[in-house]
């Protein structure tokens, strides 16, 4: 997973498969058998089935967050330690949602310890404390190209900002991503989320004139890529890119891709963004960017940065993240562009953020994380091949894709049933793992943290094994 060949291999391997995956009928699990497996779940877990009922009035669907929902109800937790989480009637949850892959060390971890003590007795003060100035030269010792830092809340703020910042200094407006990719919530990036060709479905609140703005290119298609930069390129302010690939590799993107993106962006004097939310100290002390030897121009960091609490930054070189400047010289220049937030850089998070960071730089966990990883895509993968079923997995570091129902590269309205039937059995799938105490994000994507143990990884193919016995051959 470490060299650029391998990465391509992997992508390689990922695409023959889903080619495969994609002829097969898609798998429906008998009701009536699942119905006999639920029996047990559905008792232990009443508590939640009351809780979600009532959450109904307050939240809109009854839920707060929509990659971990699994019909008909979720699991309310009430906590959780390591690889595990309990709900509300103790029952106990093998987790891979990993907290939507902000946890590196599981939950409850004792790298955290001394942020707790230090906050019992200190209190905490919300501006301009230690700990973001120490978190900010932590972040530049692991990412030497993020000399400088501005922190925020959520993933989604910080990808706006950047994508503002971007258009500030370059004076057009612009945004080139790739199809299918997810980049929070906000516009312009909200265009063509999820399923590669849905275009403007999630644009609903988008003026038309801002929706436009966005341009998308389909993964891996090089001659899309530089027909759309070059058709454009005085207008674009910038590429935003996810690496391994959208949704953290679910459409996965060759290595030899991105640097074209790359090299097209310094040709035309177009800002590289990359966005390691999910990736930034989770592939690798020095994000994916390290592990693909790529130099963006800013970087969005999220998720583990914050230790599971929400912390998020835009970083990148001086010049660009000088832009963030409160000067009002500057910003009657038009070279400052305002961003703030009462919540930036709060002390509990940054603490947490750089408690996360020394724990990386003391037990550099990154091999025996991919080697976790590798150890599972093997085991599901001969299990799913001695069962005679084209599923696979694959993994970019301690992201695991696990693929039982394969999407075609762009979605039309014409194969909208299709689509519907591949998403149900997704959740039909997604709902047996979680009543075999298995907690994974969307059914597909699983992460792993530190505290995974070969107790963990058994526990998982047991519960593909009775999967598996249930889908019908024929
Ligand atoms: C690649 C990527 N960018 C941005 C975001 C948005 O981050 P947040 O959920 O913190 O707003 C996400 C969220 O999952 C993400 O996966």
């Amino acid at each position: 997973m470490r060299t650029l060949n391998s990465i391509n291999q992997n992508v390689e391997d990922a695409y023959v498969k889903r080619e495969a995956l994609l002829k097969m009928p898609i798998s429906v699990l008998p009701e009536q058998k699942l119905a006999d497996q639920y029996v047990g779940y559905f008792e232990r877990t009443g508590e939640s089935k009351s809780l979600f009922e009532k959450a109904k009035r307050y939240f809109p669907d009854g839920i707060q967050h929509h990659n971990t929902y699994v019909s008909p109800y979720p699991i309310f937790i009430k906590g959780g330690c390591g690889s595990k989480v309990f709900d509300v009637e103790g029952n106990t949850y093998l987790d891979f949602t990993m907290g939507a892959g902000a946890q590196l060390f599981g939950y409850a971890s004792e790298h955290y310890e001394q942020v707790w003590q230090t906050l019992a007795t200190d209190r905490f003060s919300l501006f301009h404390h230690p700990e973001e100035l120490e978190l900010a030269e932590k972040v530049n010792a692991f990412m030497p190209l993020v000399e400088s830092i501005k922190f925020f809340q959520s993933g989604t703020e910080a990808v706006k900002a950047a994508i503002r910042l971007a258009r500030a200094y370059q004076k057009r407006d612009l945004v080139v991503k790739i199809s299918g990719s997810y980049h929070g919530w906000m516009s312009p990036t909200i265009r063509d989320i999820r399923q590669p060709g849905v275009g403007d479905l999630y644009m609903s609140g988008v003026p038309k004139a801002e929706a436009n703005l966005c341009l998308t290119v389909p993964a891996n298609d090089l001659s899309a890529l530089q027909k759309t930069i070059r058709k454009r390129s005085r207008k674009i302010a910038a590429v935003i890119v996810e690496l391994p690939g959208p949704e953290s590799g679910r459409i996965p993107i060759y290595p030899d891709f991105v640097h074209e993106i790359q090299r097209l962006c310094r040709k035309h004097k177009i800002l590289f963004i990359l966005d390691e939310v999910v990736t930034g100290f989770r592939l690798a002390k020095g994000g994916a960017q390290a592990v693909y030897d790529l130099q963006p121009d800013l970087t969005i960091l999220g998720k583990v940065l914050g230790g599971g609490t929400s912390l998020s930054a835009v970083g990148g070189h001086r010049d660009f993240i000088q832009y963030f400047s409160r000067d009002v010289t500057q910003t009657v220049r038009g070279r400052a562009v305002f961003v703030g937030g009462t919540m930036a850089a709060n002390r509990v998070s940054t603490m947490m953020g750089l408690a996360t960071l020394q724990a990386i730089e003391e037990n550099d966990p990154y091999n025996t994380l991919d080697q976790k990883a590798q150890k599972m895509v093997d085991r599901l993968n001969s299990l799913f091949d001695s069962a005679g079923f084209p599923f696979f997995a694959y993994h970019f570091g301690s992201i695991v894709q696990i693929e039982l129902v394969a999407w075609p590269s762009k979605f039309s309205w014409s194969r909208i049933f299709d689509f519907q039937k591949r998403l149900s059995s997704v959740h039909q799938y997604q709902l047996f793992l979680q009543s075999q105490g298995i907690l994974s994000l969307s059914g597909t994507r699983f992460f792993l943290s530190t505290a995974h143990t070969d107790e963990d990884l058994n526990h998982l193919i047991n519960a593909y094994r009775k999967l598996l016995e249930l889908i019908p051959t024929k």
